[in-house]
Order: structure tokens, then sequence, then C-alpha cells
């Protein structure tokens, strides 16, 4: 048997309530249709009791989805579960996601609850959800902040009453990647059933660590699910980023030893759609699906990368989606660079010599310019080059 690991991806759900990101029911359906095409495992599509809106998105994804299971979130009452229930009806493969604060803080602060009227609302949850569904999500929100102790009463009571996976959220972000590591592992062996639920994490990144804190949830704690969306979108400074964990994964096979069901070649296509439908833009330095994430602007590494693409590059862009790598000509760029871009354009030069003179009015212009274009190449060569 094959160790597989589970992509979940909450872009519609959890990376919409990143404040500014909210979807029409269409332009959810597109994107739904591309993680599709990405192959993710699990989508969650919105939060169906949240309103008629969300509803109908989530229907309608429900309803056309054939590849990946489709999921609603519903927070822990009958009312929620069963529109989640209900908007989910068409599925091919159908989950619902159910949750309810456990950490002392929300259970007193927020929910003014008691710890036992929390453990029997979460049981009576779940078994509700169980009786309209077979496969069923719990979260303890605020997970990684509640008290060990008590969190392994409440998982324990959830995959009883037939919870078959169990999402441990790193709500806001507090999580350090060992600690949270350890988190995960402690409460699988100290919950006496665990090994009846696929363990999964679910990491904020507000202090940058929500793939380093995801990654080690799944080796030092054993999880074999990972929440993530797409460009890592999501509330405040948003979720664990799904081309990261996935390229992290399997760049690094040799150390994860895990399957993913994901086609890495549709990454940058998802990650454009989702920032042109949300018009949150991609920083240029963002790994993967960043502009820059496979550009080469010094001359060293320009050199090396048209010797052998492996001295500076782990991943391959086309493996992504890009087109190609991309050679920046700029003041740091040698001649073997500038000298691959004559011939790319088709610029034949007569001898070596004028090679050199234009070469030298290249690094004239890039002097006084940050990026030199195939225009301005072509004006550079214009007097003394045969195009082919
Ligand atoms: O961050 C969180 O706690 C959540 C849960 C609802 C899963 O998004
Ligand atoms: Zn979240």
């Amino acid at each position: 048997m094959t160790d597989k690991l589970i992509i979940f991806d909450t872009t519609l759900r959890d990376g919409e309530q990143s404040p500014g990101a909210s979807m029409t029911k269409d332009e959810k359906l597109r994107i739904a249709r591309q993680l599709e095409r990405l192959k993710v495992d699990v989508i969650e599509a919105g939060f169906a009791a949240s309103s008629n809106g969300d509803f109908e998105a989530v229907k309608a994804i429900a309803d056309v989805i054939q590849d990946a299971t489709v999921c609603s979130l519903a927070r822990a009452n009958d009312r929620d579960i069963g529109r989640a229930a209900e908007a989910l009806k068409g599925a091919a493969r159908a989950r619902i996601h159910t949750f309810i604060a456990t950490s002392e803080l929300h259970m007193e602060k927020k929910l003014r609850m008691t710890r036992e009227q929390v453990l029997e609302q979460a049981r009576l949850s779940v078994r509700f959800a169980r009786n309209l569904c077979g496969d069923i999500e719990f979260s303890p929100e605020d997970g990684y902040r509640s008290d060990v102790d008590f969190l392994c009463r409440v998982l324990e009571a959830v995959i009883a009453e037939g919870a078959t996976t169990i999402n441990v959220p790193d709500t806001v972000g507090y999580a350090v990647p060992e600690l949270y590591g350890n988190f995960i592992r402690t409460l699988r062996e100290r919950v006496p059933n665990s090994d009846k639920a696929i363990w999964s994490v679910h990491c904020h990144n507000d202090l940058g660590m929500a793939v380093a804190n995801s990654l080690a949830g799944v080796t030092i704690g054993g999880a074999r699910q990972v929440e993530c969306t797409i460009n890592g979108l999501g509330e405040r400074a948003g979720n664990t980023s799904l081309e990261e964990i996935v390229m992290a994964v399997k760049t690094r096979r040799d150390y994860f030893g895990l399957e993913l069901g994901v086609d890495a070649s549709q990454i940058v296509p998802a990650s454009r759609m989702v920032s042109q439908t949300t018009g949150f833009v991609v920083q240029p330095n963002k790994a993967v699906v960043g502009a820059n994430a496979f550009a080469h602007a010094s001359g060293i590494h320009q050199d090396g990368v048209l010797k052998a693409r492996d001295t500076y590059e782990i991943m391959r862009a086309e493996d992504v989606g890009w087109s190609a790598n991309k050679i920046v000509l700029g003041k740091l760029s040698g001649r073997n660079a500038f000298k691959q871009r004559l011939q790319e354009l088709g610029i034949a030069l007569d001898s070596e010599a004028e090679v050199n003179a234009a070469f030298a009015r290249f690094k004239d212009l890039a002097d006084r310019k940050a990026e030199i274009f195939d225009e301005d190449i072509l004006a550079l060569v214009a007097d003394e080059s045969v195009t082919k």
C-alpha cells in the first residue's frame, strides 16, 4: 500500500474568508473545475449554512465535480449540518466538515459554554452528521491552543461517533513546527481509537510558518491530510499554501516518501485564476508561482543554468505549468546569456568580434536600464545583424 498525502483544498471556503476575496457562484464553479484539473483530493466548496449564495455555490459545485470529494463546512449544530447535507446531495463523493472550538479562551469568551457542553455538542453533531453522510470531518477550532487532556476526550468521542477525519487547526497561526508536529503525535498516541480516523493539519500563516508547521504535522505527527489554499489565500496572513506543500513533497520525495494525486502542471494556471478572480496579486518572489520563481538575473546563475539547468533550479518551471524558466537580461547578465537570446531571436552575427561589440553595447545600455527586453536587443544589433 502506498503512503498517500491527501490534499484538501479550502481556497473556496477558508481562502474566501480573506477580506475582499469573496467570489460569486460562477467564479467558485470555475475555480472548482480548475481544482479538479489539478486533481486535488478534496474541495471544500464553502459554508452552506452561511448564506443562500454560499449554499447555491456548494450545491452547484457538488452537482458537477466528479473526481474530487466535495465538502461543506458546518458549525456543530443540526441546522448547519442539515444545510450542508442538503447542498451536497448531488455530489459523487460528499463530506461534511463540522467544527466547534475547544480552547478555554474560545469556550469561555466566545461560545460561553462549559467543557462538558462542548464535548456533548461535538458528540451529538458528529452522530447527526454521520446519519446524513458517510464521510465526516471534525475540527476542534483553536485546537492547537486547547488543553491536551480535554482535546483527547473530545476527539475520542467524535471518532467513536463515526468521524472519519480529525483535523487539528492552528486557527491563529501560533504554532512552531516541532511543537505542532509533537502535538499531533501526542494526540494520535493518546486518543485510544486514533487509528480509525485520518489525521489532518490545518495551519494559518500569522507567523509565516503555516507550510513548515503543516509539514511537521506530517513528518513528526503522522498526519496524512493537509488543508491548504491556492497562493496561500486566507484570513489575515492566509492559510498553508498548496503549491508549496505539493512541490516540497514532490521535490523532496527522498525525504517525505509520500505519494500525491495532484497534477502539478496545473498549479500555475490555478494560481493565476485565483489571483485574477480575487484581485489578490501574487508577490513576484513567491515560491513556485511568483513571476520570479524561475527567473535568473545574475550572470553567474544564467551561465550555469544555460549549461545545466539543475545548477540553480531544483524544480522545472514547466513541471508546475510555466512555459519555461526565464533568463532576465540586465547588467548582471553574462555573454553566454546574451548570445543565447540572440539565437532565440533568430539573430546571426557574422563573427565573434561582432558579438563582442554588441555585448559591450548591451552592457552600456544595461547600466542605464534595469531590464533589457527583446526589442532593445533588436535595436542594438539592427545595423550589423542578418535576421535569419
Ligand atoms: O482555522 C480554523 O480553525 C478553521 C476551522 C473552521 C477548520 O478554518
Ligand atoms: Zn482556518
